[in-house]
């Protein structure tokens, strides 16, 4: 016998419970986005590969080592997007949405791809639900696209501690790189070899060490949030009273950083200790030079992503379950079949849930299979006409088959 073929590794199958949860939470975070104003937008699973590289950043691990790419057409290649806010820049830019009162809200929920070692909520193909708000500088479009996602995970049963920080403009943030590769070099006989290799390249990398003499150094490094110059500042300050005015409790966390190389100004990151290692629900920030980068006008950004099946792995959904059964048509023999057939499409079309026996069963059989669905009512087609049965009572009783409908309405619409 051949190898049966399994889905790929680091991909799942959405069946039954979990589809339903997943839908519910769907709805919860389009309730709450389309209610602050935000309009879905859905983009192609593939685009251009610079997208990525020029919006993303070369030197980030998920342009230079996660990117699935495939050949496109003369040459170009393409890329499964490993994320959505490149692509969203490139949609507002495409369509003139500069042209809109600003900032323009978008929301998305879709699948992402990234080249990932699969292990505890990380996937190589995984969904995100997302807001991004394009056109303003303001901070309170910071302050309001966090509380929406803390409302969301709130929703959605997940405990999550928002840690937040600032990076400030690019320019402050090469200065600030300077001051730290001096302090670096300065104690460079205390670190380890592999943060002085990276002096040049990422002295960022430095927080990261664990190495006792590189973090006793670190322990009184120059901090990034320390050196914001007076705009950058005010602007953080007025993010967090923001979040103070809407109770939303935060830690300012100096070593936050992100995967990503667009982000300006804000950082923030929803940690979830019921996750494991991929403690990440959500997170995002402002990318105020990202539309500029991909050749548009300078043009402030702000926004965030959120893991669904992360979500769905820390918090506890609620959803409905599969819509009760009002009516399931059973045949007494073949040659009625065209008569439920049509009995049960009408009772849908009228807005009933209505099966039909598709099993070739028995009579005995259908019955009991109407049984184990939960039927409400059975209709009964047989040579001397039809029967509705009560599954509640166990009432039975002659009816016109065209009066099925009828009967059954009183109790189920
Ligand atoms: P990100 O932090 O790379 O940001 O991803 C956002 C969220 O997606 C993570 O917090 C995590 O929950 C989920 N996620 C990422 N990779 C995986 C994976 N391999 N498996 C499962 N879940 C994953 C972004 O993608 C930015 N586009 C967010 C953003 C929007 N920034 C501004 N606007």
């Amino acid at each position: 016998m051949s190898r049966r073929i399994q889905a790929p590794r680091g991909t799942y199958d959405v069946l039954g419970e979990q589809a339903l949860a997943r839908a519910a939470l769907e709805a919860q975070a389009r309730g709450i986005l389309e209610r602050a104003g935000y309009r879905r937008i859905e983009t192609p699973a593939f685009e251009a590969t610079e997208l990525f590289a020029r919006g993303v950043g070369e030197s980030t691990d998920v342009v230079q080592k996660e990117m699935y790419t495939l050949e496109g057409e003369e040459g170009q290649t393409i890329t499964l997007r490993p994320e959505g806010t490149a692509p969203i820049c490139r949609a507002y830019m495409e369509h003139g949405m500069h042209k809109q009162p600003q900032p323009v809200k978008l929301w998305y929920f879709g699948a992402y791809f990234r080249r990932e070692r699969p292990q505890k909520g990380r996937f190589r193909q995984f969904w995100q639900i997302g807001a991004e708000a394009i056109g303003s500088d303001d901070p309170a479009v910071d302050a309001e696209t966090i509380v929406l996602l803390a409302e969301i995970l709130e929703a959605a049963g997940v405990r999550a501690r928002l840690r937040i920080s600032s990076l400030g403009m690019p320019l402050n943030r090469l200065r600030y790189r300077d001051k730290l590769q001096e302090y670096l070099r300065a104690n460079a006989d205390r670190l380890s070899e592999d943060v002085v290799a990276r002096i040049e390249l990422n002295p960022l990398r430095a927080f990261d060490s664990d190495h006792p003499g590189t973090r006793e150094v670190m322990a009184g490094a120059p901090r990034l949030l320390d050196e914001l110059d007076r705009e950058d500042a005010e602007h953080f300050a007025a993010v967090l009273a923001l979040l103070d005015a809407a109770d939303l409790p935060y830690d300012v966390d100096t070593t936050l950083v992100r995967g990503l190389d667009y982000y300006t100004r804000t950082v923030f990151e929803f940690t979830s200790d019921d996750l494991g290692a991929q403690s990440g629900v959500g997170g995002g920030g402002r990318y105020d030079g990202l539309i500029e980068q991909l050749g548009g006008p300078p043009t402030p950004g702000m926004g965030w992503a959120a893991g669904v099946e992360r979500i769905l792995l820390a918090g506890s959904v609620a959803h409905e379950a599969a819509p009760p059964l009002d009516l399931f048509v059973a045949f007494a023999k073949p040659e009625l079949r065209g008569a439920a057939f049509r009995l049960a499409a009408d009772a849908r079309r009228a807005g009933h849930a209505a099966r039909l026996e598709l099993g070739g069963r028995s009579l005995k059989g259908q019955l009991k299979q109407a049984d184990r669905a939960g039927a409400r009512y059975v209709a009964i087609l047989g040579d001397d006409g039809t029967s509705l049965k009560d599954m509640e009572t166990g009432e039975q009783q002659e009816v016109e088959t065209g009066t099925v409908m009828h009967h059954i309405s009183r109790v189920s619409l």
